[in-house]
């Protein structure tokens, strides 16, 4: 039948239960991904009163429900199944932070291509993901689910998630929804602190949170969610400005909007509504179709429609969207095409190979002096200590959806694969502890943090196992860092060191090593930049390894043995103290930019203004030398475009892929502009003493700006074209552009 006659035919029978069971979602509780709210949804399928399940994993679980809706129900829908597929699904991929860096739009894509695959043969229909959250607050918990920084890497991280987890056709049985989330500006939450209030300018919400949403829309992203947090005093769950005027009316968005958790009813404690009918006609109102876990729409619109709040036509308009969408996925064709087959083991194993490519191109080498890494031929006898070291469940990181019953490979468990004929020891030492310890000293009042289940202490012995392990190894690596658990939803941090007594720890490893002359290699796991630079400086090399997944201990072993070159950049700046924060590379000069020898510059007394690792930085095996950057035309008009090349040399002993980014700053417009703004990068593998070179590409287009007014413009005038390594001024070679209007 086609699309629309079914549609319009099943419309025209809906009483209006069965309608608002359409807009309805309710957890089936095979995992818990908010507050925890009772119940079984079995009989309200079979009356027609939830259309929609979220957290239910399983083809075997998945087809039971399915059949009630299906053959029970009076009208047959099917149930739309969804999940969190954020960093793979059974398979564990480097969480998105991390996979960011990898500055690899077709591994962003392969990679929820899999998670699809896996989730969708689960039963699962729908993926809340990509996660498309600027984040410039490493407090914020959340940067970890998201592309970090910046806009425009944001983008491109935006429209390859999408693809990848629809597969190009929703019709497929292996292809999800996805729903670009937390339209939009979440990560702007007050001081970094999950679900606080928000407020940006117009300009930053256009230029910055807005456009990787934009490009998910332009890939053709099946749903969008609100965030939970009001932007300036509107809720996002109940704005009409931002979902209905623009997604809908502006951008044409003909998709699903589904809520976040519980949050039209938590319209009322955001104080804008006074009961659940109420918020239930502000979130419809704005243009929310589906309400996920907070009954409103099921129990608040049928007052609301009542009291006149909402007409029935916004209520039809919203169901005809969800049975598109559900028509879309081939549902109704046929109910149980995701979730019939379990997965062929061949299969698996494909994505455990991609998972450790994955986390092999997600690991950034942030430090590597005397070039101790990679491990050479004399290596005897390896310490590997610290709290991180055999923790193969930290390795999956904070959303690990389906993939919790599949321990990740520990790091200790990689290396000694990897080196079978060194003697290696380990030894956790301290435990990870928890967030609350390392701050206790500083706090007036107990944090807020629950103890970890983790955080009972090792005996003494082990620490003095640990720090014996660093007098007769010939390298220490110490595996030290945050626990899965401290960022992501709910795991804001005020702090950015390493938790409860690592430092002291690490601080005594890097001692003991330095006093025998042993390097220390530091594995740093984490959600987030961490504000380290007394370990930075202690240890010889630095790898950050954020939370890579399933092959977790392989891919790093793969990396410290120089079997594979580290070849990712930070996708977000590093701090050196919290109260740098937020920092961020696209910021605009101001009229006073920090000057050492000005003391009335923009700066602090007690710390540098410049970061500890900037935006892009990630060191490699190699040693590049950049030359001769040249552009193919000295002028440029809006609708032309432009090749900027630059030619480099490996003066390193290793093979390594550098990653080079083009970035641009006009030397004057009508609006200050960041002092960096990122346009494009590409890559390059060379071998050792060989040359190369990299073309990116320019539109002119990527050289319009918001004018005054907030519309875009073509300014003409001088722009400077910045190529290099990574987000740091000094090391970029610069080279001028002028923008003119057509014609002249
Ligand atoms: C709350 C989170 O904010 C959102 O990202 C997630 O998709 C939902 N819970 C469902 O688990």
């Amino acid at each position: 039948m086609g699309r629309v006659s079914r549609v319009e035919g099943l419309l025209a029978r809906m009483t209006l239960v069965e309608k608002l069971g359409q807009l309805t979602m309710s957890s089936a509780g095979f995992t818990v991904t908010g507050p925890v709210i009772a119940g079984d949804s079995t009989e309200a399928i079979r009356r027609g009163e939830v259309g929609n399940l979220l957290n239910l994993v399983g083809g075997e679980p998945v087809r039971a429900l399915q059949r009630v809706a299906v053959e029970e129900s009076r009208l047959g829908i099917p149930l739309l199944l969804a999940f969190d597929v954020v960093h793979g699904h059974r398979t564990l991929f480097p969480v998105p932070l991390a996979e960011a860096g990898a500055l690899d739009a077709e591994l962003w894509a392969r990679t929820a291509r899999a998670a699809a695959v896996e989730a969708a043969a689960d039963g699962i229909a729908m993926t809340f993901a990509p996660m498309l959250d600027v984040a410039r607050d490493p407090r914020w918990g959340r940067g970890v689910e998201g592309p970090g920084e910046d806009p425009m890497l944001a983008s491109r991280f935006a429209a390859a998630k999408v693809e990848g987890f629809q597969g190009g056709d929703l019709t497929r049985d292996d292809a999800l929804a996805a729903v670009a989330k937390h339209y939009c500006a979440y990560g702007a939450v007050t001081a970094g602190r999950d679900y606080a209030s928000v407020d940006v300018s117009e300009r930053t919400l256009r230029e910055v949170y807005l456009p990787p949403f934009d490009a998910a829309l332009g890939a053709g992203v099946a749903a969008v969610m609100p965030a939970f947090t009001d932007l300036a005093g509107v809720p996002l769950t109940a704005h009409r400005g931002l979902l209905r005027d623009r997604l809908r009316r502006r951008l044409g968005f003909e998709g699903v909007i589904v809520t976040d958790y519980h949050a039209i009813a938590e319209l009322i404690v955001h104080g804008v509504a006074a009961d659940l009918a109420e918020a239930a006609a502000l979130a419809l109102e704005a243009g929310v179709d589906i309400d996920m876990m907070s009954g409103a729409f099921r129990h608040g619109l049928p007052l609301a429609l009542e009291r006149g709040r909402v007409d029935l036509q916004t209520i039809d308009a919203a169901v005809r969207r969800v049975l598109t969408l559900k028509e879309r996925l081939g549902l109704f064709a046929d109910p149980y095409r995701r979730g019939k087959a379990a997965l062929p083991a061949a299969v698996r194993a494909r994505h455990r190979a991609l998972a450790r490519e994955a986390a092999c191109r997600s690991l950034v080498l942030l430090k590597n002096d005397r070039e101790v890494l990679p491990f050479g031929p004399t290596l005897r006898r390896l310490a590997v200590v610290g709290p991180l070291a055999d923790a193969p469940l930290e390795m999956a990181g904070p959303w690990p959806g389906a993939g919790a019953d599949d321990a990740p490979v520990s790091v200790i468990a990689g290396l000694r694969a990897a080196l079978p004929a060194v003697q290696i020891h380990c030894a956790a030492g301290v435990p990870i502890g928890t967030p609350a310890q390392a701050v206790a000293a500083e706090c007036a009042g107990p944090p807020d943090y629950p103890a970890a289940a983790d955080s009972a202490p090792p005996p003494e012995s082990d620490l003095a196992a640990a720090l014996g392990l660093c007098e007769s190894a010939d390298a220490v690596v110490l595996c030290v860092g945050e626990a899965a658990r401290m960022s992501g939803e709910a795991a804001s941090r005020g702090a950015l060191d390493l938790p409860g007594s690592q430092r002291e720890f690490a601080e005594a490893v890097c001692r003991r090593a330095a006093a025998r002359g042993v390097p220390v290699i530091v594995v740093l796991f984490s959600g987030r930049p961490l504000a380290v630079p007394w370990l930075v400086q202690a240890a010889d090399a630095v790898l950050a390894a954020w939370f890579p997944g399933s092959e977790a201990g392989a891919a790093i072993a793969d990396v410290l043995c120089g079997r594979v070159g580290p070849s990712a950049r930070t996708a977000i700046t590093w701090p050196r103290a919290v109260g740098q924060v937020p920092l961020f590379f696209g910021e605009r000069p101001s009229g006073r930019p920090a000057n050492r020898d000005d003391p009335y510059t923009s700066k602090y007394l007690d710390f540098p203004v410049a970061p500890l690792f900037p935006f892009g930085h990630g060191l490699t095996y190699g040693r590049f030398r950049y030359t001769g950057l040249r552009a193919n035309r000295e002028r440029i008009e809006e609708h032309e475009s432009l090749e900027v090349s630059v030619d480099l040399v490996n003066e390193g002993a290793h093979a390594a892929e550098e990653t080079v980014f083009l970035f641009t700053h006009p030397r004057t417009s009508s609006v200050s502009r960041p002092i960096l703004e990122l346009k494009a990068f590409a890559k390059v593998a060379l071998a050792a003493g060989a040359s190369g070179t990299v073309t990116l590409r320019l539109a002119g287009a990527d050289l319009r700006t918001l004018g005054a007014d907030l519309e875009p413009q073509f300014e003409p005038g001088a722009v400077d074209l910045l190529v290099g390594p990574c987000a740091d001024r000094e090391q970029l070679h610069v080279l001028g552009l002028i923008k003119e209007r057509a014609g002249r």
